[in-house]
């Protein structure tokens, strides 16, 4: 190691989306260079990137060409082919790297490593075939949920089991591998976002609380109001989690808070997260910035949050009746808008957000909610 990358390098970004978009802005920003590699182009991270590389992930020609022309690489988006980062590490320093990568972008690696390393998660059965999903059932029980173990998010690939007979139906909706996981009857969904530097240092934003509608994140509130052991113990998860993989980078631990104050974890995402976008305006340094120094090797920045956050999302549901009211948004005090320049506004996608700040969590909660609902004027 030569020390760390000083601005005017060049950050590799793997992925294209939202969340290579803000940490570009604030890569470029302190003066650092941005390339992004992704099949897409004039991608809402490209566009505001010093080059776009347009390619599939598996073709590892580009991905060696992208790698000899950036200082370091980290990604916004877990589901890249191990080769493809195993062929750049052997030419770039990969942050996170592959173990944290492999590790949680398969559900079922990422469960057998969390239970195998001891921490709480749902009972779950790998579901290989359609007949091992009735031992599952059996073993775990019903309600239970069928998620396909690899390429899911929000929500996608993932079928309720009420009764054994729904397995059927489940079964032909999925496409390969599969975990049953026993139905949580969560009392509250709480994730902690937090950086771990190259020097393994740790930074985190403490537990916030997530609503999700139809399976998509909604709603972050920050803090989530719980209480001080319950934060504790997530945050100390967290870190525990970071360091068995290894992790350089901002990434997300999620996790289920059940009635008895018991928490499970959900999943791991190796990666900025959506419900640490409120740190762009609520805490001194934001996830993407926190990124972006564990990644160059530069001290972490302060985590510290002024006052209560809260962050609404903007799914493309809210185009239906044409462009949406964001002077309306926009006067409702404190509003902050985040639009992605995304094309196409279509339902479930993820459009932009708005983050607001107040004295108090359901203050922020409210005026975010306000605001994003005088969008439609609804
Ligand atoms: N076992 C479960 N019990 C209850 N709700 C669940 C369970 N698994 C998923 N969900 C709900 O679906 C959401 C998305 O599931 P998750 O496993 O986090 O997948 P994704 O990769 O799509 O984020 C969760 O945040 C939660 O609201
Ligand atoms: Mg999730």
């Amino acid at each position: 190691m030569s020390g760390p990358l000083l601005p005017g390098a060049t950050i590799g970004v793997l992925g294209s989306g939202q969340l290579g978009r803000m940490l570009a802005l604030a890569a470029r920003r302190m003066g650092y260079k941005v390339h992004v590699l992704s099949p897409d182009t004039d991608s809402p991270a490209g566009r505001i990137s010093n080059r776009e590389w347009a390619s599939p992930y598996e073709d590892l020609e580009t991905a060696r060409n992208f790698a000899r022309s950036v200082d370091a690489v980290t990604f916004e988006f877990e589901n890249i082919p191990p080769e493809t980062v195993e062929e750049l590490s052997s030419i770039v320093p990969v942050r996170p790297g592959l173990r944290a990568l492999t590790t949680t972008q398969n559900r079922l690696r990422e469960k057998e490593f969390l239970r195998g390393a001891g921490f709480p998660v749902a009972p779950f059965r790998a579901v290989p075939d359609r007949a091992s999903l009735d031992t599952a059932i059996e073993a775990v029980g019903v309600p239970a949920v069928l998620k396909t173990a690899g390429f899911g998010y929000d929500g996608k690939g993932q079928t309720r089991i009420s009764t054994p007979e729904d397995a059927d139906a489940a079964w032909n909706g999925l496409a390969g591998e599969a975990v049953l996981e026993a139905w949580v009857d969560f009392e509250a969904e709480l994730s902690v976002v937090a950086t771990r530097g190259l020097d393994g240092s740790f930074a985190h934003y403490g537990a916030v609380r997530n609503t999700h509608d139809r399976h998509i994140l909604d709603l972050t509130v920050a803090p989530a109001g719980i209480p001080a052991e319950v934060e504790d113990e997530a945050v100390s998860t967290t870190l525990g989690i970071f360091e068995e993989l290894e992790i350089v980078g901002t990434s997300c631990v999620e996790f289920f808070l059940t009635g008895g104050g018991k928490l499970l974890v959900n999943e791991v995402a190796p990666r900025p997260h959506n419900s640490g976008h409120w740190t762009i305006e609520g805490a001194a340094t934001s996830q993407f910035e926190q990124q972006l120094r564990a990644v160059c090797g530069l001290p972490l920045g302060d985590t510290h949050r002024p006052e209560p956050a809260a962050m609404a999302n903007l799914l493309g549901d809210l185009w239906a009746r044409g462009e949406p009211d964001w002077p309306a948004a926009l006067a409702v005090p404190g509003a902050s808008l985040h639009l992605y320049g995304k094309k196409e506004p279509r339902p479930g996608r993820k459009m932009g957000h708005i983050t607001t700040r107040a004295r108090t969590p359901e203050e922020a909660t409210r005026r975010a909610t306000e605001a994003r609902e005088s969008l439609t004027g609804s």
